[in-house]
């Protein structure tokens, strides 16, 4: 009999969400296994440790908990301690495809202060405590069916129906917090290409809005369809112009405010319908599914909408989060060559950003297109936008990279580069301004084998560094802020470069 089952770390709010769960589900109370050890032990854990050792104590655990996965009847929803994970016999069982299982997602500065103290043995020393929460990770990871940030551990409705709608066999759901709005992110092979998908929670007629390769590759997946609206594939249809289109067909198709605009294919398509639904009729709901890898690891995620103005890029918009993201890695199979490299530099950059797991498994070579590797880009930046929704500051961080790389999109017309091949020479800037010199070299290897330029020809750099004033990021006549990095895992928003050293670092891409 499948169970709900709550993993994670110390102070993650399992037991809390699991008791919401079983109210919602309105069956027997959760079951916890930390409780029913310390019950039938007759011991509190802090002495079972103390007295008989954590092997011993973990041997009770994997014994009660497959116990309480493998009961006929009894509890549906169980809430695992932390460490359960760390058996083979228990991650066995929960992988056995009958179960659910739901990962709170806590960071190891909020567990910390949750967690610390004298009853929890494994809560007493900071340093072991992060150790322990960065090796336990790769497991929650690996385990869950969906990922539910610890914030909302007390509002766990909407995500049991939104996992009520996630089909078995391997589709991984992350749930996306946001000041303004949480949303479903389904992400799997065969999404769409295997039995179409739709999530019932997002209801209301569709009106696609795609890029026209998409739409002629995956449109027929999304009917039925009210209205359909394609748009030249590249970055020179990310315009005002042709928003202007795009409002125009969702009028002559009689869109409303209750209709939603599904957007389908990469960056560019999503970034302008999104700014479409944002607008059209002062903003209706909006689903991205992405169809490329910059769009499945990074911009279907997070809610920041518009498009370029000749002078400066991603300059108009909205911040407006989709009402879901479908993003089915199966469709990356007939993405050119160039295209996956391009999106490639954005998974480079999100691993960078990220450090631990995902920067391991990116250095030693992941392939782009890895779900497991999308799924953990996804997730950083989930993480970063549940915490900065608007950009105030911490949210910058994404754009590691991105300052040098969008003015060299800028000065070349949008024509010359792909956005992810601006990214990659933008990065190697970025890690130069860092006084990174041996990381730079790593990530020019990777993304040299990925096929991507990391140095270029006739490029005007005075024009470059010159474009680079009009950053985003820039307040008033203040220095235009940069993104560095001290390590992976470890960015830094905000910095000031002296003129020297920006120029430097841009001349350096111009050598080869
Ligand atoms: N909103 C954000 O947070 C955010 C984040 C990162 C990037 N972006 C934006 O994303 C844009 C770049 O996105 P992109 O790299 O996806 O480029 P893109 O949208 O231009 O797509 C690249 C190409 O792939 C084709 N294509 C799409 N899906 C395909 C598929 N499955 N098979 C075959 N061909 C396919 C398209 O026709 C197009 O020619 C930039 O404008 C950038 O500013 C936005």
């Amino acid at each position: 009999v499948g169970k709900l089952v709550f993993i994670g770390f110390m102070g993650s709010g399992k037991t809390t969400a699991a008791a919401g769960a079983a109210a919602k589900l309105g069956g027997n109370r959760a079951a916890d296994s930390d409780t029913l050890i310390e019950s039938r032990l007759g011991r509190s854990i802090a002495e079972v440790f103390r007295q008989d050792g954590e092997a011993a104590f973990r041997t009770h655990e994997e014994a009660l908990v497959l116990e309480l996965l493998g009961a006929q009847d009894g509890p549906g929803v169980i809430s695992l301690g932390g460490g359960a994970v760390g058996s083979a016999a228990v991650r066995r069982a929960l992988a056995d495809g009958s179960h659910r299982v739901v990962w709170m997602d806590v960071d190891s500065d909020t567990a910390w202060r949750r967690a610390r103290g004298p009853t929890r043995p494994l809560a007493r020393d900071r340093g072991s405590f992060e150790e322990l929460h960065a090796r336990r990770e790769p497991l929650y990871v690996q385990l869950a069916d969906v990922v539910v940030p610890a914030s909302r551990s007390r509002e766990i409705a909407p995500v049991l129906d939104a996992l009520d709608e996630l089909p078995r066999g391997g589709a991984k759901l992350l749930w996306a917090a946001s000041a303004s709005r949480d949303y479903p992110a389904y992400i799997g092979s065969g999404l769409l290409t295997g039995e179409p998908f739709w999530p019932e929670t997002v209801p209301g007629r569709r009106f696609l809005v795609a890029d026209a390769r998409a739409a002629r590759l995956y449109g027929e997946l999304l009917e039925p369809v009210a209205g359909r609206v394609s748009i030249m594939p590249g970055e020179q249809s990310k315009t005002v112009a042709h928003a202007e289109i795009v409002w125009t067909e969702l009028v002559r198709h009689g869109a409303t405010r209750r209709d939603i605009v599904v957007a389908l294919g990469g960056g560019v398509a999503g970034d302008l319908a999104g700014f479409c639904a944002a607008t059209y009729q002062r903003g209706m709901r909006y689903v991205q599914v992405p169809t490329t890898l910059t769009a499945q690891v990074d911009s279907a995620y997070g809610g920041k909408t518009g498009v370029d103005l000749a002078e400066a890029k991603n300059y108009v918009g909205a911040f407006h989060q989709p009402s879901a993201v479908i993003a089915d890695t199966a469709t990356l199979a007939s993405l050119p060559p160039e295209e996956l490299a391009a999106g490639y530099a954005e998974v480079v950059k999100t691993a960078l950003i990220a450090g631990g797991e995902l920067w391991e498994r990116v250095r030693a070579g992941a392939e782009p297109d890895d779900p497991e590797v999308i799924t953990l880009c996804a997730l950083t930046k989930l993480r970063v936008v549940e915490q900065d929704e608007r950009d105030s500051g911490l949210r910058q961080v994404l754009n590691l990279g991105h300052t040098v790389g969008h003015a060299i999109e800028t000065v070349t017309g949008y024509a010359r580069y792909r956005h992810g091949e601006a990214v990659a020479l933008g990065l190697l800037a970025a890690l130069r301004l860092s006084g990174a010199g041996e990381l730079r070299a790593e990530v020019r290897e990777l993304l040299a084998a990925r096929g991507l330029a990391v140095a270029t020809d006739g490029l005007d750099t005075d024009a470059v560094i010159f474009a680079t004033a009009r950053d985003k990021k820039r307040v008033g006549e203040g220095p235009v802020p940069f993104v560095l990095l001290e390590r992976p895992g470890a960015p830094r928003p905000g910095c000031t470069v002296k003129p020297g050293e920006l120029r430097a670092a841009v001349r350096e891409l111009a050598a080869r």
